[in-house]
């Protein structure tokens, strides 16, 4: 996204003068008042966590113990773990894939003396810990250097991943996909290739306390909703929090997020996404990005130092590389912007915001852009910002969401039940769609090419995935599948053949809780 989206929307405002200069830049409407006092008050629900956010999340921990030492696997001991046990991994160095399908199994690093256990993956292995099962905790880990992620999940719920160090690890650090509650806390995550803690089409997520840096993007949550971003220190990256919907993608939507309370300092770092990834289109230099995603609620954050913006908030109409997917609004809207501190933003903009600052006869440095249409947005003693694309913006009604301390429900939520995805169906969103969406360029390839390429071919597909070789100059490498058996993968490759993009859209399972 970024640059071109970003030009584009806003080359579209200025040449149309009338589209968009006329309805965004010209008329205002901050006498309007959106919203009302009730928007985030307190509920049983939104506030039965407080005092223990991790109550309805991660594993019992009521098992048998399995000690892993150095030398020894952690795979083995998962294999030997029923539900309840814990996995007390010591000192020393893994390198391997620890792969869980079963539910409540509690990881748990035993770091002595300053010494971390530690996932090494040789940047040969693919994924570090990879669960698929429901109340697992992931805790006190050292994780480097494998291609794939850090820490990921597909299709588990009420999950708990915290304390870990990850560190240059690949495409995601943290990646929970497809899951329902979920707690991310005190991780610290650096040198990641897109994001360091990336919630993918997940529901009632929240993550705080951790510190995201020198990766393309921080936090970023993708058709996910209900999540609270808080307490985070991001800084170094390319671009800081994101919330985005990913066209093509089962889930069509990104709403209900608070991001509150975080530092969001200098994301200046060279953008070095995967060439043509989403992410790697984000302007270097720029905070907050929101595109696409509706009602996003920004409130106490300290955001300084971000050369291009604090904030931009666009749409997927501005996005020349999205192929626009019917059945997602492509439009920001009900975004607020509460109290926050903004300060030294948008020193070195993008052209594309020095064109829009002229234009409209701006002359400081810009904190907050917005390009494109944004509906029943609102925004804050705006004086206390420089901004420009907000005029369409009313005013807030309400000024803070304290009194939503999560979203994080009261208890689990049941796994989601057996036979609702099938295997392949499971593997397909947990681990391809992670790279591969339907119409569109990822990381990988669109899965409709693939579908052209290996029409009436399972078995060409299941064999390139166990030992992919490389095909295409513009893009990466694709990671080695080889931890699927091979009934696994040709489960999958069966599904991906067999998967339209209008039909995972009625896929009730896949749309739960909208
Ligand atoms: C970490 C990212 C990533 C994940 C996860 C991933 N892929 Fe890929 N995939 C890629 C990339 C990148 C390419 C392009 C590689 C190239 O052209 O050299 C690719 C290419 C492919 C191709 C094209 C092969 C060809 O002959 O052109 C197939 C088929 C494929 N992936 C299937 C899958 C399936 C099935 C899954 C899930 C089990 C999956 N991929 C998961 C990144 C990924």
């Amino acid at each position: 996204m970024g640059k071109k989206l970003l030009s584009v929307a806003i080359g579209l405002a200025l040449l149309g003068g009338g589209v968009y200069l006329g309805s965004q830049l010209g008329s205002n409407n901050s006498a309007t008042i959106v919203g009302g006092a009730d928007r985030y008050a307190k509920t049983a629900s939104t506030s039965a966590a407080v005092g223990s956010l991790a109550k309805s999340v991660g594993a019992s921990g009521k098992g048998k113990v399995h000690d892993v030492k150095a030398g020894e696997s952690i795979q083995a001991a998962v294999r030997a773990a029923v539900p309840g046990d814990v996995i007390r991994i010591f000192p020393g160095t893994y390198k391997e894939t620890v792969y869980i399908d079963k539910d409540d199994i509690l990881i748990t690093g035993v770091i002595e003396q300053g010494q971390w256990p530690t996932l090494e993956g040789e940047r040969k292995l693919n994924d570090a810990i990879l669960y698929s099962g429901n109340n697992i905790t992931v805790e006190n880990l050292l994780i480097t250097h494998y291609k794939g992620n850090g820490i990921m999940g597909q299709a588990g719920n009420n999950f708990l991943i915290r304390n870990n160090r990850i560190v240059d690890t690949g495409v995601y650090g943290i990646f929970p996909q497809l899951g329902k509650n979920g707690l991310i806390s005190n991780n610290i995550v650096s040198g990641i290739e897109d994001a360091a803690i990336y919630v993918g089409m997940s529901d009632n997520i929240h993550v705080n306390n951790n510190e995201v840096f020198a990766s393309v993007a921080g936090i970023e949550f993708e058709n996910s909703r209900h999540g609270v971003i808080e307490n985070n220190l991001v800084y170094d990256n390319a671009g800081g929090i994101l919330t985005f919907i990913t066209p093509g993608l089962p889930i069509k939507t990104t709403f209900d997020l608070i991001i509150r309370n975080n530092f969001i300092t200098n994301n200046n770092h060279v953008n070095f996404g995967a060439p043509g990834s989403m992410v790697s289109g984000v302007p270097s230099g720029t905070g907050i990005v929101i595109m696409a995603a509706d009602e996003v609620t920004m409130e106490n954050n300290i955001i300084s130092g971000n050369k291009n913006a604090a904030i931009a908030i666009t749409d997927h109409d501005s996005f020349p590389n999205i192929t626009r997917d019917p059945e997602t609004d492509p439009k920001s809207d009900k975004i607020a912007i509460l109290n926050n501190v903004m300060y030294n933003n948008g020193t070195d903009p993008i052209p594309e915001i020095k064109a829009l600052k002229v234009a409209t006869f701006i002359t400081g440095n810009v904190d907050i852009v917005n390009a494109g249409e944004s509906r029943g947005s609102c925004i804050l003693n705006r004086d206390q910002y420089q901004t420009a694309g907000l005029s369409g913006y009313g005013t807030c009604g309400f000024s803070t969401t304290a009194d939503l301390v999560t979203y994080l429900l009261p208890e689990p939520v049941e796994p989601r039940p057996l036979g609702e995805l099938d295997k392949g169906k499971l593997t397909y969103f947990g681990v391809c769609t992670g790279c591969h969406a339907y119409n569109m360029r990822m990381i990988g390839p669109p899965v409709e090419t693939i579908q052209a390429l290996y029409m009436e071919n399972p078995e060409g597909i299941a064999e390139y995935i166990a030992k992919p070789e490389k095909k295409r100059d513009d893009y990466p490498a694709m990671p080695a599948q080889d931890y699927l058996t091979p009934e696994e993968r040709l489960a999958v490759a069966k599904y991906l053949l067999g998967v339209d993009n209008h039909g995972i859209f009625h896929d009730p399972a896949l749309n739960q809780n909208q």
